[in-house]
């Protein structure tokens, strides 16, 4: 099987935003003036944010045979992101996020996680999982396809790095519980506050070097608009944010990611990967939703020929 550059591993959901005069409560009745869908998932948008840059990437993950599940394949396809590893199921919901936003921005989410969470080990081709430089790992809300995981992580070749980034949903599971992934992989990516869910360390530096010392190569923890702090064996640096206009932080993170993993592919020290991270990001937040405003190869090459 020829080598991908990365494969997703995490929940795939469909983005329903309904705009509201107001949330309602219960018993009563409100009403939508405008609505918007897109396609959403951690390790899907770090996974199109790659494609974006040239990278060949796959996805492993669960979708159902509805409206959405198509949407979510179509869109795959679209971003060059090879969907062979996608279980179609026959019986269920594809995931979805409904978001309501009230007029002064004050929003309800409803998350319908569907088959996200019925992911089983015998149903992903391990060969394929395997056939990457990089398998990267995002939450899913519930613990069969958690449990899944880990399963498929302990049978990884030790050639396929793997990268993760826990979100909160992980993070708050803890250490004991995270072990058996935290363990095996290369990269991981999460934020100060879930580096503090996850340790119990409020100090970031402190929970990294925690972190490092449970066996993590190398961690890049995300600062909001401070940037990001990386952390290798040896090494550790501040990699200070670039300042744009932002427009909606939503995949922020997602988009960091890819171009961290994007700056370790292409053989950078772990401060010039941060500083791709961050630039990416920073793209990314200067449009509306999690992938629009993502940068193409030709404009990152752009902008590390200036920098
Ligand atoms: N205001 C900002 N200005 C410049 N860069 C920013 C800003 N906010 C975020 N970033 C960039 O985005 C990266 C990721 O953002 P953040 O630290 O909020 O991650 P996150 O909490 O995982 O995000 P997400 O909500 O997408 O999961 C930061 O490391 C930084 O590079
Ligand atoms: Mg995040």
């Amino acid at each position: 099987m020829s080598k991908l550059d990365a494969i997703g591993f995490g929940a795939l959901n469909v983005d329903k935003l309904f705009k509201v005069n107001r949330i309602a409560a219960a018993e009563e009745e409100s009403y939508v003036f405008d609505h918007s869908e897109a396609c959403g998932g951690s390790a899907a948008n770090t996974m199109v944010a790659l494609a974006r840059l040239g990278c060949k990437v796959g996805f492993v993950g669960k979708v159902a045979s509805d409206a959405e599940g198509r949407m979510l394949l179509q869109d795959f396809r679209k971003e060059a992101v090879d969907t062979r590893g996608v279980t179609v199921a026959t019986t269920g919901r594809s995931g979805k996020v409904m978001g309501f936003v009230g007029k002064g921005g004050k929003r309800a989410l409803y998350v319908d996680p569907g088959v996200n969470d019925k992911i089983k080990l015998d149903e992903i081709d391990c060969a394929y999982a395997s056939s990457t430089k990089f398998l990267h790992l995002s939450s899913f809300a519930g613990k069969q396809s958690f449990e899944t995981q880990k399963g498929l992580v302990e049978r990884l070749p030790a050639k396929v790095k793997v990268s993760f980034d826990p979100g909160a949903l992980y993070a708050r599971l803890g250490l004991t519980k995270l072990r058996p992934i935290i363990n095996k992989t290369s990269v991981m990516m999460p934020n100060a506050g879930e580096i503090a869910l996850l340790t119990g360390k409020t100090d970031y530096k402190a929970g990294a070097r925690l972190l490092i010392d449970e066996g993590v190569e190398v961690l890049a923890v995300k600062l909001g608009n401070k940037g990001c702090y990386v952390v290798g064996r040896d090494e550790s640096h501040l990699v200070e944010p670039f300042k744009v206009k932002v427009v909606d932080t939503t995949g922020a993170g997602d988009a960091f990611n890819a171009g961290f993993i994007f700056g370790l592919l292409s053989g950078k020290n772990i401060k010039e990967a941060g500083k791709i991270g961050n630039f990416v990001a920073s793209r990314s937040i200067t449009a509306m939703g999690a992938r629009s405003g993502l940068p193409t190869l030709d404009e990152l090459k752009k902008f590390l020929s200036t920098s």
